[in-house]
């Protein structure tokens, strides 16, 4: 299992990390240049969406335990965002049903949930 992972983690780790790379670039060399602390909610350094899901949602998500929406069921993923991305992150941050706040993950700040929210939206589009 845990050898699976690493491959699957490797396999797709680089287009995550280029679109996260190029939509937080700006706002980390911000806090780089001043030294100061950051205001608001944003990835944690070196976070990487497709690593942390399968750490913390993939046992639930890939199994489609309790009813969790699978990757590979793309209506479920569509219908669930109708609602819009702030309707979905408030189910996650806070839980819903069988879904437990944050998914299990305790150190991800709003913003690392949002994109593996993302991630698991987007893998579910194909
Ligand atoms: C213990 C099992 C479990 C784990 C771990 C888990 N989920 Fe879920 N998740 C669920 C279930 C069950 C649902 C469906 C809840 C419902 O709508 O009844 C769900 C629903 C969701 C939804 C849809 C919410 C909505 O508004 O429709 C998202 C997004 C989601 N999970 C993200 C995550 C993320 C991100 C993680 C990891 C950080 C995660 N989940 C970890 C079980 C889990």
């Amino acid at each position: 299992m845990f050898s699976l992972i690493k491959v699957m983690q490797s396999r797709m780790a680089k287009t995550g990390m280029l679109a996260i790379a190029l939509v937080f670039a700006g706002s980390i060399s911000a806090d780089v240049n001043t030294g100061e602390p950051l205001q608001l909610a944003q990835l944690t350094d070196g976070f990487n969406a497709e690593e942390t899901y399968m750490k913390s949602c993939f046992a639930c998500h890939n199994s489609g335990a309790g009813g969790a929406p699978k990757l590979s069921e793309t209506e479920k993923w569509n219908t669930r965002m109708e609602k819009g991305m702030a309707g979905v992150m408030e189910n996650v941050i806070t839980g819903v049903n069988a879904m437990p706040a944050k998914g299990l993950c305790f150190n991800c700040t709003d913003e690392d949930l949002q994109a593996i929210v993302q991630y698991m939206y987007d893998s579910s589009q194909n």
